[in-house]
């Protein structure tokens, strides 16, 4: 059967367009629809309260569009907010969360690190998930600054390289040779990140996994999309210019209160 009904996506703003450019390359037939809540950003220093209603907030909006199978396209609102939404609504959910696993198995150093937010990094769900873990040293750092400045577009300022030299130091000299990108807008800061860590230090991120996971729950519930002309759209509910710059302005962009 062939279910031409949208995937819907949803982060704080627009770093989940990481997850949605892997699960489009992987799925490029299935229609998606897309959530930047930046009007709320960042996400990651606001109350687990706070997390889980702006989360159910942007599910129903998906839902109202007839998404069917959603992914989470940001850490800090899966850790802190995917259990409440299972539990709430009726339809798959995708969520991404810091890869620990791959870094601190294929580690020789024994010690990784982690860049991700604050909400992420003091979430249940990532404490728990560390502790499967007692022979690896992890080098936990919160990015606090960096998805602001993403979202104003400063990927490439002063600002941002002086904050990712200040985040990274302890890493290097803790001699980490994996480090993991644990929030989704931090894809976008691998080549300024290269231009300060050693080349033997591997950068991880989530996407592809998300991707796979996001194919494999398709296939097995029955949900694959076939369309020979999918559609991709775009929803933001602030400075629609940013998002569509990330996009390299292939894709319209809808400004809509949500
Ligand atoms: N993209 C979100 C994440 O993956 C950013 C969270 C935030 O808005 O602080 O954690």
């Amino acid at each position: 059967m062939i279910n031409s009904d949208p995937i819907g996506l949803f982060d704080s703003g627009i770093g989940g367009t990481s997850i949605w450019k892997e699960i489009h390359n992987l799925l490029p037939n299935e229609n998606t629809i897309y959530l930047a809540d930046s009007k709320n950003a960042p996400y990651g220093l606001k109350s687990k309260e706070e997390i889980v209603a702006l989360s159910k907030k942007n599910t129903e909006f998906l839902l109202n569009q007839n998404a069917k199978l959603i992914v989470v396209a940001c850490n800090t609102a899966t850790t802190n907010a995917i259990k409440e939404l299972r539990a709430s609504y009726d339809v798959p959910f995708i969520g991404i969360e810091p890869a620990i696993k791959p870094a601190a198995n294929k580690s020789e150093t024994h010690t990784i690190g982690i860049l991700a937010t604050k909400g992420t990094l003091s979430s249940e769900l990532f404490n728990q998930n560390v502790m499967n873990y007692p022979n690896t040293k992890i080098i936990e750092q919160v990015g606090n600054g960096l998805v602001q400045l993403i979202e104003e577009g400063n990927i490439e300022s002063v600002e941002m390289t002086s904050l990712l030299k200040t985040y990274l130091k302890p890493m290097m000299e803790a001699n980490i040779d994996y480090l993991v990108l644990g929030c989704s807008h931090y894809p976008y800061l691998i080549p300024q990140i290269k231009k300060i860590i050693p080349k033997h230090i591997k950068i991880i991120d989530s996407g592809e996994a998300v991707a796979r996971q996001t194919k494999n729950i398709l296939t097995q519930t029955n949900l694959l999309g076939l369309e020979k002309k999918s559609s991709q759209i775009f929803y933001t509910n602030y400075n629609p210019m940013v998002l569509k710059s990330i996009l390299n302005n292939k894709y319209p962009v809808i400004e809509k209160e949500f």
